[in-house]
């Protein structure tokens, strides 16, 4: 997630924002720049990359000023560069913006601004915000933002700096992106993120969504959209820097655990209509382009490899294309039959991952049409593909993918009902539900963060296993794999994730009262045999922790443990089962006192073969 700070006092206010920046590197970004008010004019410098770049050339060219914004950029619209590095100024170079989030209806009002005449420097959707104010400027910079906030779609933090108004700096809130207010004595920060004040100041103002707030040498103000004074208690920060970063949460992971309804919010954002209806418009492959595919070739790694499958079923079943799937790394010696005809899909979170782009290299070749599903803007497979479906998961800093997972299922999700619309292969009602269910999504996996108390008591009770059987069905199958590969991974507990049809093929001899069976029922037309295949494993006194909706009498009678889930559309429901699933392995790492940030052996991003 990108990354904002402000301050205005009588500090060296260059140096103040650097060090600002420097402590919120830890999110993640691509690009840095920063913006001053010099007497009466504006100044800032901006550069891709790493801050160091940044520090280099004011270096060479320091700036001086009373007020300033900085900002650190995660691309989402728009490749890391220079242009395109925040902060974005109007065509006077009166009015310098930051942001972090996602201005949704970008492209509309890019379009009115350039028929009156504005000029744009970068591809971002946040210039647009900077033009907008110019246009409606009339000497208070308060009153401008207050009227463009109400011309924007979106979740954003805001920061607006004016060379016309020095002695104040303007923030918003709207959405989950955070802003905390600084209070000093005659000195006022704000930033995203606690980290970046910590050092000067532990009393903070935190910015609710819908608020403006305003900062002044003298304190700060906040009011609503609508212009309502707010009054807000200043709050102490007992925190240090290394747990602020984490937001108070013990590991990164947990944190992004806990991200994940933002990350579907922000994933869906643009893409899906109030009426569940989807449009992917920035995909960069026409629907023309998309109705001359005859088959789907899908290849990943790990947990994007699940990914994958998830959306194997979901692109069979509503667009009704034959799908083939394999893992990256054998794709590339399993002689695939690509045509001009395969739509490739690769998906892959980091876009660097070696065996995904060598399969990405043999599918071009073949003539293949390739979409990449990706997190990160100007990656090598956002390069490489004809199209790409980002996601916006912002960066992940647990080796472990969570969030990152979850946005790639809902990319999956939106990508089936899109080829399915293009094709007219469902039926309008169904795809209607499913759209629905998406829309819905964000709200069902944050309820399903309540079972981190069942995960917590669940983890105490088999924390000691030495191996643990995952099992689910059609959809939840990818799932099952997706539970076993993150206690895995963190844990060092061996873990198998397998379709539960194939339970009687021959995991069934694993089972006695040592080794449990996680098992993911929750509803859906294969319940039924979900239902048996944990009967077949609690006869064998293998302990059953059960996924399950409420009020399935029958999974919650036959099973040990409960991680209880608010049902869904059953396409749509495994996004939401494997929450408590990666809240049980994080609970089982933790209590095991493994680093589940960076678990042994291995690699955030695998760049060799
Ligand atoms: C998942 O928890 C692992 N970190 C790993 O399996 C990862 O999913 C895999 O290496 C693929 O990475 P990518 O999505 O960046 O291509």
């Amino acid at each position: 997630m990108c990354g904002i700070v402000g301050y205005i006092g009588p500090r060296d206010v260059t140096g103040v924002l650097l060090d600002g920046l420097r402590r919120l590197e830890y999110r993640g970004y691509d690009s840095a720049g920063v913006a001053l008010v010099e007497g009466d004019k504006l100044v800032g410098t901006k550069r891709v990359g790493k801050l160091g770049n940044l520090e280099e050339a004011l270096r060479k060219h320091p700036l001086t000023g009373t007020a300033g914004i900085g900002h650190t950029r995660w691309a989402t619209h728009g490749r890391p560069s220079d242009t395109n590095a925040h902060p974005h100024l109007d065509c006077k170079q009166r009015i310098a913006v930051i942001h972090n989030g996602i201005i949704e209806n970008h492209a509309m009002l890019r379009a009115d601004l350039l028929e009156k005449g504005h000029t744009f420097s970068s591809e971002t959707d946040t210039e647009v915000v900077a033009h907008l104010l110019e246009d409606v400027y009339a000497g208070d910079i308060v009153d401008a933002v207050r009227k463009v906030l109400g011309l924007v779609r979106g979740a954003y933090a805001l920061g607006v700096l004016s060379a016309d108004n020095p002695d104040e700096i303007v923030f918003a809130r709207n959405g989950a992106s955070p802003l905390i207010v600084g209070i000093g004595k005659d000195e006022m920060f704000v930033a995203s993120d606690i980290p970046a004040i910590l050092e000067y100041t532990r009393k903070e103002l935190i910015i609710q969504e819908g608020e403006i707030v305003v900062i002044r040498r003298d304190g700060a103000s906040i009011t609503t959209f609508n212009g309502e004074h707010v009054e807000r208690e200043v709050t102490h920060v007992a925190w240090d820097v290394r747990s602020a970063e984490k937001g108070g949460f013990k590991h990164f992971m947990l944190k992004e655990i806990y991200e994940q309804a933002k990350v579907v919010k922000d994933t869906l954002a643009g893409r899906l209509d109030e009426q569940g209806g989807v449009k992917l418009p920035d995909i960069g492959i026409s629907d023309e382009r998309l109705l001359k595919m005859r088959k789907v070739t899908m290849f990943a790694c790990g947990t994007a490899y699940h990914a994958a499958v998830y959306g194997m079923y979901l692109i069979r079943q509503l667009a009704k294309l034959p799908v083939e799937l394999e893992l990256a790394s054998e794709f590339r010696y399993s002689d695939p039959v690509v045509e001009k005809d395969t739509l490739a899909i690769a998906v892959s979170q980091s876009g660097e991952t070696a065996d995904t782009m060598e399969a990405v290299r043999m599918a071009k070749a073949g003539g293949a049409t390739v979409l990449g599903v990706c997190n990160v803007v100007g990656s090598a497979l956002a390069r490489a593909a004809h199209g790409t479906l980002y996601t916006h998961a912002g960066p992940e800093i647990g080796v472990a993918a969570t969030k990152t997972f979850v946005a790639q299922c809902v990319a999956m999700a939106l990508l089936a009902l899109h080829l399915a619309k293009v094709r007219g292969t469902a039926d309008p009602d169904v795809l209607r539900e499913v759209g629905l269910a998406l829309r819905d999504l964000p709200s069902l996996v944050d309820q399903a963060l309540n079972t981190n108390e069942d995960a917590i008591a669940a983890a105490r009770r088999y924390s000691k296993a030495t191996s643990i059987l995952f099992l689910g069905r059609h959809v939840n199958y990818p799932i099952a794999l997706e539970g076993a590969l993150k206690l895995k991974e963190i844990s060092y507990i061996h873990a198998e994730g397998y379709a539960a049809g194939e339970m009687k093929h021959g995991p069934i001899a694993l089972l006695d009262e040592n080794v449990p069976t996680v098992v993911i029922a929750t509803r859906g037309p294969v319940e039924e045999k979900v239902l048996s295949n944990m009967a077949e494993a609690k006869a064998r006194e293998s302990r059953i922790i059960a996924v399950a909706n409420p009020g399935d009498h029958e999974v919650l009678e036959t099973a040990d443990d409960i991680l209880e889930v608010p049902a869904t559309h059953h396409l749509i429901a495994p996004i939401v089962n494997v929450v408590p699933l990666q809240l049980l392995a994080y609970h089982i790492a933790d209590r095991k006192g493994c680093d589940v940030d960076q678990p042994r052996n291995l690699a955030k991003t695998v760049t060799v073969e």
